[in-house]
């Protein structure tokens, strides 16, 4: 034991919890040499690889780094006894200063939940802040202090394989679930039951060009203020103890080293308080980047720029001391860096207890219990969007002949994507294991290949199985592992050989039910004139087949909304909802009329934004606005009726978008602004309000200012982006 060990008889003022948290950083600061501020800022990896093995020292270097008081954080290291193990040699450093431990709990720890763009799809803000504090409890219970999400990153752009863990293209709901998820992650802290949250990946990562994974990023002001960044700041606004630096560039200048990203609107325009981390070696890329002549050079900037932790670069630990004395960095920038991250080790109450994650019974106790799975089975049924259901064939009455063809319905491998954390494919549950929990008229076979080729024996099998059934389930998708990053895909399409299944299976005649397993919308343009029933499953988790024979028997009303436009073709994207009108809209036929389209495709999409059904259906009644023309401090009332037209009772997502005809910056032709998700009895009739302020009409010009004009607006409700309502007001 040191002497200033957190167990040491005499205790110093950092040691002293009836100080205040920024006494006690200011004590300690002032008692640490530049190379164990350095050390404060070294995140090294002690698990599996998350990036590619860079710099990456054996374990004994690693464990005498920790006790030299050179790293001040671990990534991928989990479980209580390996923290636990970590931390013990962290508590023998001179100071004593505890690790915090991170880790990229996604869409759960050991119980998984759907993929966040899925789970997105409910459109149920507290069931999301729920499902959130279940993986944090999860993740708190096996030592981890820190999770790596949500990513807020807005994309239009289905190729990228990464929109599975956001929450989809819309930037006012992704910062409302972005708030969500911190809420739910981190509840009030200062527990041992909650995590700190980290926003990522700042900034507008998701819009890589053509959707091709670490590519650049080239976005206006314009765009950067009023579609990329509102989520992050929703997620800052919400409390996130963290934020984590993007990979790409933005203006030509890495995110990493960017000063107006991280200094100019982080810290100052937003006043974030926390601290920020690299992304995975991001500060050393800047010399691949082309930014950054060294290594040197490459922590410098980063540090210039305001950036804070270094994930995986090596890079800050190395040279800051040096950089510092040759006056580059001063030591106020290398204090408040530094004593952001103390901060918040200070406010995880780990310098009175390093251990207080670390108890065996709790982990036991906790991970994968029935209360957590019963959570994460309610979310996936949430997440399921129903995109088309011809007649009504479903939902599935149980004693119905069902054939189930398709690999992936029985194959636990390809159920995953790579961010699940301690989650184990072989605890989760298929679509044939949950079909058999409640048809008991159920056969099985594959249809195609692993690796979606198909053959004329396993289309005969197909057929043979078909024509004893009374209707056909068929599971087609890709694989849960091309979800994710570096998962970008050229082609996100139904595969030949499935598309070939389909056609054999239309052609018994028999209703087809196809149940589409992605984490991003493909194109389905070629798969749904084939099909009766067309679903959008995603990858909802560890209770996925559950979920899924839950809603086609009826059980669960299906209710979710796509949060991604579903393109018809791969040549229109990206495509979004919100686009701008162009100068030259007009939707006339033949050749002699100049328009923005394309001559050998619509360029409507297949699905629109907001779009899913129920089993049940719902009227919109016109709408009703309590004034034509307000002036800008008023509130506008925009009232309407909607009723439940079908047979079932059904929840709806109630959607309320507005347009603004003429600004100084063009706005988009829709707007989404407010929601209200409501449950409806077969029969029902609701009236609906909502009201509108200016901060509604409003928007960011060029500098991120907050501009309102006046002049005409639309108001739309309706179920789906373009499902809708009109009527119009003036803005005076
Ligand atoms: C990803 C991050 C992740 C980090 C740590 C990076 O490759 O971009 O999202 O948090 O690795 O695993």
């Amino acid at each position: 034991m040191n002497a200033f060990n957190g167990f040491s008889q005499k205790k110093v003022p950092f040691q002293n919890p009836t100080l205040s948290t920024e006494q006690r950083v200011k004590d300690l600061l002032s008692r640490m040499t530049v190379q164990e501020k350095a050390g404060q800022l070294n995140q090294l990896n002690g698990g599996a690889f998350t990036g590619p093995a860079l710099n990456d020292a054996g374990q004994a270097e690693k464990s005498k780094m920790v006790k030299d008081g050179r790293v001040g954080s671990m990534l991928n290291v989990t479980g209580v006894a390996d923290t636990r193990a970590i931390q013990q040699t962290a508590m023998q450093s001179r100071l004593g200063i505890p690790l915090i431990f991170g880790y990229d709990v996604i869409h759960g720890y050991k119980t998984i939940f759907p993929v966040p763009l899925a789970e997105a799809c409910s459109w149920d803000l507290a069931a999301i802040e729920k499902n959130s504090a279940v993986v944090a409890k999860e993740a708190a219970a096996a030592g981890i202090h820190w999770t790596f999400a949500p990513m807020c990153d807005i994309s239009n752009d289905p190729r990228w394989g990464r929109v599975m863990e956001g929450a989809g293209e819309d930037p006012y709901y992704g910062g409302l679930v972005a708030a969500a998820r911190v809420k739910g992650l981190q509840g009030k802290g200062n527990d041992n039951e909650h995590i700190l949250a980290c926003v990522k990946h700042f900034a507008a990562y998701g819009a890589v060009e053509a959707g091709r994974e670490y590519n650049q990023v080239d976005v206006s002001r314009v765009m950067l203020w009023n579609k990329y960044l509102p989520p992050y700041k929703a997620a800052v606004e919400a409390g996130a103890a963290t934020v984590m630096n993007a990979f790409n560039v933005l203006d030509g200048v890495p995110a990493s080293a960017n000063k107006f990203l991280v200094t100019d609107v982080l810290k100052n325009k937003w006043a974030f308080k926390g601290f920020l981390v690299s992304d995975w070696a991001s500060f050393k890329e800047s010399i691949a980047h082309g930014y950054a002549a060294d290594e040197k050079d490459a922590a410098l900037k980063a540090m210039q720029a305001g950036s804070m932790m270094d994930m995986q670069s090596n890079v800050s630990e190395k040279y800051i001391p040096e950089l510092v004395k040759e006056g580059k960095i001063t030591m106020a920038q290398l204090d408040d860096a530094v004593g952001r991250i103390l901060f918040q080790k200070f406010k995880l109450g780990l310098f009175e207890d390093p251990f207080k994650f670390c108890n065996e019974q709790r982990e036991s106790a906790t991970l994968f219990s029935a209360a957590n799975r019963a959570v994460a089975k309610t979310a996936a049924e949430k997440s399921i969007v129903l995109l088309k259901n011809n007649n009504n064939i479903l939902p599935l009455d149980k004693n119905k002949k069902i054939a189930l063809i398709g690999f992936y319905a029985n194959s636990k491998d390809d159920m995953f994507d790579f961010w699940i954390a301690q989650g184990k494919s072989s605890d989760a549950v298929p679509v044939y294991e949950g079909l058999k929990n409640k048809f008991s008229n159920l056969s099985f076979c594959n249809g195609y290949n692993a690796d979606n080729t198909t053959s004329e024996a396993l289309i005969n099998e197909a057929i043979q199985n078909a024509g004893a059934a009374d209707v056909i389930v068929v599971n087609i998708g890709i694989s849960g592992k091309m979800a994710g990053e570096d998962r970008s895909l050229g082609n996100p399409v139904i595969s030949d050989g499935q598309i070939a299944l389909l056609t054999a299976l239309q052609k018994t005649g028999k209703p087809v039910v196809a149940l589409v397993s992605s984490a991003r919308p493909l194109v389905l343009t070629q798969a749904e004139p084939l099909v009766n029933a067309l679903v959008q499953c995603w990858i909802l988790g560890t209770e996925h087949g559950n979920a899924i024979a839950s809603m086609l028997s009826g059980e669960f009303n299906p209710s979710a909304k796509t949060v991604m436009t579903f393109p018809f073709a791969v040549g229109q994207i990206p495509i979004y909802y919100n686009h701008f009108n162009t100068g030259r809209p007009e939707q006339t036929d033949g050749m002699g009329n100049w328009y923005s389209r394309y001559r050998d495709m619509t360029r409507e999409p297949l699905y629109p934004f907001g779009h899913g059904l129920s089993y049940t259906s719902f009227t919109y009644g016109e709408l009703r606005l309590s004034a034509s023309s307000i002036k800008k401090e008023d509130r506008l009332t925009v009232t309407v009726n909607v009723s439940n037209t079908g047979k079932m009772d059904g929840e709806e997502i109630v959607q309320l978008y507005t347009r603004d005809h003429a600004a100084s910056v063009v706005r988009p032709v829709k707007e989404l602004k407010a929601y209200k998700k409501i449950m409806l009895k077969a029969g029902e009739t609701m009236e609906l309000r909502f009201t509108l302020t200016k901060n509604d009409l409003s928007f960011f010009d060029a500098n991120g200012n907050t501009v309102i004009e006046p002049g005409k607006f639309s108001v739309f409700v309706g179920g789906s982006s373009e499902q809708v309502k009109q009527a119009d007001f003036e803005l005076k």
